[in-house]
């Protein structure tokens, strides 16, 4: 990380003492992703300048990822600012716009965080007012929202945007109903956050959603919100992508799935379609005039592949890293089928030994099993790989 000269301190002594809204030193940490910014961080550095010291001692720490030379802008602007500014610059953009977030999340030493986006989309003047309205509600989070009564998106470009950022909003508040209770706009990327109410470690950020992810993993206790006008972009162009609503996709089912019973859940669906290729596998086999014996073994390891397929790219995705795919395809193999030899000597346990009927006991051993493979698949095919840094 690089930090810039600290002003003297008879320049901060020439701002108005009781304008000073709280008092100690370097309150709030203004933490701002850059992806290629240039044209914009000497606009930004000038706004903050203007609108933030003079109501709230404050630092500017730029979590960076840029191919472009947005470092040596900022080097350079942070000359004019009347507060510490600093870039750390990420050589490998892990976790994206959310990743460098939790980054400067680290780096933060302050009572309070706010995360603004560096094109001026959100305004800076806002900044005192979010930690204001934190300190005056007792609010750990406070949200820059456009869509509570005085907020409005204008600077979302095009009907497109408009309905995706809609459709977003609606599908994440109906998945996090009790988490979101309170924040109208979940989306936005403008947000204080008392730093005590943060717990890093348990963040694991993918692509844009920051605010999403530090709402559903360290769930504040009280949010407050504050309408803002989402601007226009000063310079350049949006770095978000196609491949950005794919994260976002991904994003949501890891944090809808980090409780195990959910994993369960979502284990069993996945689980149900694949009868779909078992039986279509079967059909195609015996129509071709194989014995029936045979062709269920062949097309029960067709629902294997599917299953396998479906988990690896929705529910274990990120706990793929530590073993090679053959590796644990053979591994989910071997368990999908002990599950199938193993139900049987088991019902025959329930009904021989313990005196069950047929159908109780075959739809218990189903459940067993299931349970059993479950747990056996997280252990031994994606067992949690250590955090990245
Ligand atoms: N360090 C880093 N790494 N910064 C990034 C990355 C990345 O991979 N991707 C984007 N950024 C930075 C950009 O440089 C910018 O400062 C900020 O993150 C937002 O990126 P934009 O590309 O301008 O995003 P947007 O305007 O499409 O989306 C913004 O508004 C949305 C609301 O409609 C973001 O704030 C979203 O989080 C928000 O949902
Ligand atoms: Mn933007």
């Amino acid at each position: 990380m690089s930090t810039f000269p600290k002003p003297a301190e008879d320049e901060l002594g020439e701002l108005e003492p009781d304008l000073r809204e709280v008092p100690e030193p370097g309150a709030v940490t203004v933490i701002i992703p850059t992806f290629n910014e240039s044209a914009n961080v000497r606009e930004l550095l000038h706004r903050i300048t203007e609108s933030v010291p003079s109501r709230l001692p404050c630092e500017v720490v730029f979590v960076d990822d840029s191919t472009d030379d947005t470092p040596q802008v900022i080097a350079s602007a942070a000359q004019d600012c009347p507060f510490p500014v600093s870039v750390i610059h990420r050589d490998r953009p892990d976790g994206g716009l959310g990743g460098a977030v939790v980054e400067g999340l680290r780096a933060a030493g302050s009572d309070w965080v706010v995360v603004m986006d560096a094109d001026l989309q959100h305004p800076p003047s806002l900044v005192p007012e979010l930690v204001a309205t934190g300190e005056s509600t007792g609010a750990d989070l406070v949200v820059a929202s456009r869509y509570t009564p005085g907020g409005s998106r204008a600077g979302l470009a095009g009907g497109y945007r408009i309905a995706v950022s809609r459709a977003a909003t609606w599908l994440t508040k109906g998945l996090f109903p009790r988490s979101l209770r309170g924040i109208s706009d979940p989306m936005s990327g403008f947000f204080a956050m008392r730093r005590s109410a943060v717990t890093a470690s348990a963040l694991q950020p993918l692509g844009y959603k920051i605010l999403l992810e530090l709402a559903v993993r360290c769930r504040p206790r009280v949010i407050a919100e504050v309408p803002f006008v989402f601007q226009d972009r000063f310079a350049g162009e949006s770095k978000s992508t196609a491949r950005e609503g794919w994260r976002f996709l991904r994003h949501l089912v890891e944090l809808r799935t980090a409780a195990p019973v959910a994993r369960l859940l979502v284990f069993g669906l996945i689980g149900l379609t694949g009868f779909v290729p078992n039986l279509l596998g079967l059909y195609a086999l015996t129509s071709a005039g194989l014995h029936y014996l045979p062709a269920e073994i062949l097309a029960n390891q067709l629902g294997v592949a599917w299953n396998f397929l479906l988990l690896e790219v929705l529910l274990f995705r990120s706990r793929r890293g530590h073993r090679h795919w053959l590796d644990r395809s053979l591994r989910f193999a071997a368990l999908a089928n002990a599950d199938l030899v193993l139900r049987i000597p088991l019902i025959a346990l329930l009904v021989g030994v313990w005196g069950m009927a047929v159908l109780p006991a075959t739809a218990l051993a189903l459940l067993l099993t299931f349970v059993l493979r479950f747990a056996a698949t997280e252990a031994l095919v994606y067992s949690r790989r250590r955090r990245r840094r």
